[in-house]
């Protein structure tokens, strides 16, 4: 019993758990010092390019790629789970109503809405295949709402997801109520695949956390866009915009971003908590963004440039290089997502990896428990 205590309270552990190992996992992993990151064993740059969203869902859902009738069954399967409960698309108003349209605590509202809907109950409560059902419904429903919720917000009725379309061309085209076209639809597919997972990130910890006391995946899943909103993680991309907007000319770029660091303030679309090197989504994203040209690229590389000379400046103590979020709202606003809606594009991607989480740790779930070390005054 002593043992035990000491093991609980004994071992300080690094400030923010920073390199500690927590779990096992066989679905991603980062490799932060060489600067690459595979889904089960394959590089996602390798495949942005050429797969699907419906592609890289099925290799981190299954853990391998799909053969051709399994990719038309996954992506019919997928469609079908684009259909909105009555009961949500009656409860979406509401929500709406709540908050400005493209807030991820919106969304994160409306995800946990949709849990309700869809019946989600403790996992430890129902069989594994409704469980599995109800996280697919969940990450299929969350481009609808994304998109409905944004609509509503403009006093436009939603637009259901087609039949004829894949996920990502539905999310266009429900946001835009127009066929996209397919050059649009590639370059929000490589922005999907690129952030569909990325290792045991802050918000994958913390909805395996949730759902390890049998929650149901609703919980986990709102809880894990709610870990995704906060601006040191996937609340940085909606950022990068106003950052680029309010340097507006290359020649105020290094005085801009000089001053934000002399006040103390963090360079948005700047640094990870993992990659020591080149973050190889950005180099993709980077790649795509100057495929597409402009003055807004043109500036985000002199951004880029002039971030990473700045940091590494002043901080020697390790590299820290631009991030994945620093090209993705330049190609995201080419495949016509609105930039209001930056952030939410990120968990509707990242639904992909958080839901093959949620699988592996429910086949071999143990609760989380940790323990402090407790330094308030002692017992009286
Ligand atoms: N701007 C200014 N200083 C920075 C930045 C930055 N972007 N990144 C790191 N630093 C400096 C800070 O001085 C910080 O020291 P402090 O905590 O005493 O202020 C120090 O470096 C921390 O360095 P790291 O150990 O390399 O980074 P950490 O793991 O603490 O944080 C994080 C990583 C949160 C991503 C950080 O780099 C940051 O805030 N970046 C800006 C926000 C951003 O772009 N987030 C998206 C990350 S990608 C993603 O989550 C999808």
């Amino acid at each position: 019993m002593a043992q035990a205590t000491m093991q609980r309270t004994g071992a300080v552990l690094p400030r923010g758990l920073d390199g500690v190992a927590v779990a096992e996992t066989a679905v991603s992993d980062v490799n932060g010092t060489e600067g690459f990151y595979h889904y089960r064993g394959i590089d996602p740059t390798s495949i942005a390019r050429t797969a699907t969203f419906e592609d890289a869902w099925f290799l981190l859902h299954f853990g391998r790629l799909p053969d051709s009738s399994e990719r038309a069954a996954f992506a019919d399967r997928i469609n079908a789970a684009m259909a909105m409960p009555p009961v949500l698309r009656a409860a979406l108003p509401a929500i709406a109503a709540l908050g400005p349209a493209g807030s991820m605590d919106v969304l994160r509202t409306a995800v946990s809405a949709a849990g309700v809907a869809l019946g989600c109950r403790p996992w430890t409560e129902q069989d594994a295949a409704t469980t599995e059902q109800q996280m697919i419904s969940i990450a299929a429903l969350t481009p609808v709402l994304t998109a409905a919720l944004y609509r509503l917000a403009r006093g436009l009725p939603p637009v259901e997801a087609s039949s004829d379309l894949g996920f990502a061309a539905n999310y266009l085209a429900m946001i835009s109520g127009e066929t996209p076209a397919p050059e649009r639809v590639r370059a929000l597919e490589v922005y999907l695949v690129l952030a569909a997972d990325h290792g045991f990130c802050n918000s994958t910890f913390a909805e395996r956390v949730i759902v390890s006391s049998g929650a149901d995946v609703g919980a986990a899943l709102s809880g894990a866009i709610g870990a995704l909103s906060g601006p040191l993680h996937g609340g940085a991309i909606d950022r990068v915009p106003s950052m680029l907007e309010a340097i507006g000319d290359a020649s105020r770029v290094e005085d801009w971003m000089r001053g934000r660091l002399d006040r103390g303030e963090r360079l948005m679309g700047f640094g990870h908590a993992v990659y020591r090197t080149l973050d190889p989504r950005n180099t993709l994203l980077r790649e795509v963004a100057r495929e597409i040209g402009g003055e807004r690229v043109a500036l985000a590389q002199v951004v880029e440039r002039t971030g990473v000379r700045l940091l590494n400046e002043r901080k020697t103590d390790k590299r820290r290089e631009a991030n994945v979020e620093l090209y993705a709202g330049v190609v995201l606003d080419y495949a016509g997502v609105p930039e209001e809606l930056f952030a939410c594009t990120f968990p509707i991607a990242r639904m992909a990896g958080w839901t093959a989480n949620l699988l592996e740790q429910i086949a071999n779930n143990r609760i989380y428990r940790p323990a402090a070390r407790y330094v308030g005054p002692p017992l009286r």
